[in-house]
């Protein structure tokens, strides 16, 4: 068996490969580099896929999440709920608009925020939640509503790992006031380079983002507020409306990838293998699909991931090392062990390979060099 990455993105480019270079050559072609046409088209097709009013493309997820964040009044002085079980730049996002993240904790079964430690950390300093859709599982939209309700917080979702995610009956990216999507080559819509875009229906917040993403000004040369230039890249766009079209039927693969994974290390559990728990159902759009190694599992996390790059698989830790333990967190005063189970979980996941392509059989190697390294002999019949 060749080798099998995280992430293969090379058949879905094979494929799009023709209409990818003319959307490239028709851009080209206009000229319109920036803020061009297939950025317009985008921005109204994303829109439209999420069930939204407006997608204001910007340059990166990151970006998407300060400026989204900015435009919904969020600054220095406010407090802002987040989950320590993320990607940093979720922390660096909110950082950037000046106000303090406040960290919670994770539930060890979906390793998404705890609702119940966000609803501890809220004071009357508090302004907003932002939620992780983390690996691709919504956040429970009813729970967080009600949260944010009953402590007048603004929602801002993460949706970065989540493009049209379901649960309840939501959308990623619709729940709360605004949302950040990133459009990183390896996520389930990706360009190739960096974009990301803020999803929302409030005409302020995207009036606002519009003006943040173009220098601060609404028409040329004149300039309202303090903004930045992150421009989602009228190329990156064309791309991803090459993308587009074909997200909802890699999302089914991937559900259907994941269900595969499921069904055949459910036989594991006993050896301390056990799925990050779905609770979102065909919701759930597995960005990533991730397993525990338990403290009762034969070989750690590290040896059990040694085993497989052995084996020519490449699997991935997301992430080995908690936001508040980065020494660029340092400031935020958060020590080791203010976050029990996302310090436990950070020693003990990992990612199995996972995109539109791989095959059954290449899972069935995967599972089966699992199987291998963590069964005792006498246990394989
Ligand atoms: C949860 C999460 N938030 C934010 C981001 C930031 O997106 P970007 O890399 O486009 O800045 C990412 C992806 O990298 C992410 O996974």
């Amino acid at each position: 068996m060749g080798p099998i990455p995280l992430v293969d993105l090379s058949m879905q480019h094979a494929v799009l490969r023709p209409a990818l270079d003319r959307a490239i050559a028709d851009t080209l072609d206009r000229g319109d580099f920036v803020l061009g046409q297939a950025l317009g088209e985008f921005e109204t097709s994303f829109a439209t896929a999420c069930g939204a009013a407006h997608c204001i493309g910007v340059g990166t997820g990151t970006d998407a999440l300060a400026l989204g964040l900015a435009a919904g009044g969020v600054g220095p002085g406010d407090r802002v709920i987040t989950p320590a079980n993320t990607f940093i730049a979720t922390i660096l996002g909110i950082l950037r608009t000046g106000a303090q993240p406040v960290l919670v904790d994770c539930d060890p079964q979906t390793a998404l925020m705890d609702l119940a430690a966000a609803e501890r950390a809220s004071d009357p300093q508090t302004k907003a939640i932002v939620p992780v859709h983390l690996y691709g599982q919504m956040v429970d939209p009813e729970a967080l509503v009600a949260l944010a309700d009953r402590h007048c917080l603004m929602i801002f979702e993460d949706a970065a790992q989540a493009h049209l995610a379901q649960r309840g009956g939501r959308v990623a990216g619709t729940v709360g006031r605004a949302a950040a999507f990133s459009f990183y080559p390896g996520k389930n819509l990706g360009a190739i380079g960096d974009a990301g875009a803020v999803l929302t229906d409030d005409p302020a917040i995207a009036e606002r983002v519009r003006k943040f993403r173009n220098y601060g000004a609404p028409r040329k040369y004149f300039h309202e507020e303090l903004g930045t230039n992150s421009r989602l890249d009228t190329l990156q766009a064309a791309v991803l409306n090459v993308k587009l079209p074909y997200l909802s039927q890699w999302n089914q693969e991937r559900s259907t990838l994941a269900a595969a994974y499921d069904q055949r290390l459910a036989d594991l559990a006993d050896w301390g293998i056990q799925p990050i728990v779905n609770r979102a159902g065909a919701g759930h759009v597995y960005h990533l699909y991730v397993v525990r190694v338990l403290p009762h599992c034969r070989l750690d996390r590290d040896r059990l991931l040694a085993a497989l790059q052995q084996a020519n698989i490449f699997a991935g830790i997301h992430y080995p090392i908690p936001c508040h333990l980065q020494p660029a967190l340092a400031s935020l005063g958060y020590g080791a062990g203010a976050f029990p189970v996302t310090e436990q979980l950070a020693g003990e996941i990992l990612s199995l390979p996972m995109f539109p392509g791989l095959t059954i059989a290449q899972l069935d190697y995967v599972v089966d060099t699992i199987t291998q390294a963590v069964r005792p002999q006498s246990a394989i019949a």
